[in-house]
């Protein structure tokens, strides 16, 4: 295994004050949000949208890494261009999503565990002579009564694991993704509670899987109140509540941290991750940046509609919210960014 490559891939995808664009929406998670749009739900459709994305102007001077899907890695731009070149060109390293997705979990009503296990050596090794360098795997866990299991977080914290070290034999980087789900009424302490003990569970199996802390990324929720919990904390306590417990349960070993944004409006996850910096940026031992998917691109989907015309004032929405993060990563990230008090 090469450990120097792979803790150089990882420190450079979170060098400086560049993060990471998720753009690898499955196939049943792209159609739906083209389906709200009326956008056609096609292959051609998906490949002129990864095409609108990927040839944003300055798009890598915000962006360190991409995360594709497996039918993009496989798609080009209208010039034959492969996307995964394209955006090394464009100085974006490019990754890609290999979990088979999140999948009910027997004998746990309402809870989810993600597959994609089987064959997955081969698969790796398939995709990094397409150029990827690094991979993600997304686990989800339920807030509810009475769940997360502890069943659920051990099976989906023990497949993380396995998936993290397959990757790392094939010289990719892991992402690692524990998402605790925002859907539901629990509140902000409630939901660190289970961040955290996620956490935990997800090392202890990382340890136990001899996973190299440095050659990986973690991708986690912030501690958010449940979206219908009526109370709803303010920016300064979410930022402090997240890093107080990524403080406790992440070691201070791990290359970075790169947030999902898990269905927050686009311009709290910014404020959020900017307080983040702003108030405890001499205490973070890894670099805390964004690896965000909705919170970058709905502006621009919704913009783009599946109109040629839309292409280049939907790409200039993508940038602004690149923009608006990779500001956020340096703490300065204000409401005036957004064009209005
Ligand atoms: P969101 O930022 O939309 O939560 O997506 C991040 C992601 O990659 C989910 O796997």
């Amino acid at each position: 295994m090469n450990v120097q490559k792979l803790t150089d891939t990882a420190a450079t995808l979170v060098v400086g004050d560049r993060g990471l664009l998720a753009m690898d929406e499955s196939n049943p998670t792209c159609n739906k949000r083209f389906a709200k749009l009326g956008i056609p739900q096609t292959a051609e459709a998906h490949r002129a949208y990864r095409e609108l994305i990927v040839t944003t102007p300055g798009l890598g001077e915000c962006i360190s890494g991409a995360i594709l899907y497996d039918e993009t890695i496989r798609q080009q731009k209208n010039d034959g261009t492969p996307f995964a070149k394209a955006l090394t060109e464009a100085g974006i390293i490019p990754g890609i999503k290999v979990d088979a997705g999140a999948k009910e979990m027997a004998g746990h009503p309402a809870e989810k565990v993600t597959e994609g296990l089987d064959g997955l050596r081969e698969r790796l090794a398939e995709y990094a002579p397409m150029g990827a360098r690094f991979a993600k795997w997304r686990a989800v866990i339920v807030i509810g009564d009475g769940i997360p299991s502890r069943g659920c977080i051990e099976a989906n914290a023990s497949a993380l694991a396995r998936y993290a070290a397959l990757c790392q034999e094939a010289g990719l980087v892991p992402i690692v993704e524990p998402e605790v789900l925002m859907d539901g009424a629990h509140t902000m302490q409630r939901c660190g509670e289970v961040t955290e003990e996620v956490l935990r569970t997800v090392f202890h199996q990382l340890y136990d899987q001899r996973v190299i802390l440095e050659g990986m990324l973690l991708k986690p929720n912030m501690v958010l109140p449940g979206l219908t919990c009526p109370q709803q904390e303010s920016v300064d306590e979410v930022a402090n509540a997240t890093v107080r417990c990524l403080l406790r349960a992440v070691p201070a070993a791990v290359a970075g941290v790169a947030f999902l944004s898990g269905g927050q409006a686009a311009e709290l996850a910014s404020a959020r991750l900017n307080a983040m910096h702003v108030r405890f940026k001499s205490r973070l031992p890894w670099a805390l940046t964004f690896s965000f998917s909705r919170a970058i691109q709905q502006p621009a989907l919704e913009i783009w509609s599946g109109q040629d015309a839309n292409v280049k004032a939907s790409q200039q929405a993508l940038l602004h919210r690149a923009n608006c993060n990779r500001a956020a990563r340096r703490g300065q990230y204000t409401v005036t960014m957004e064009g209005r008090k």
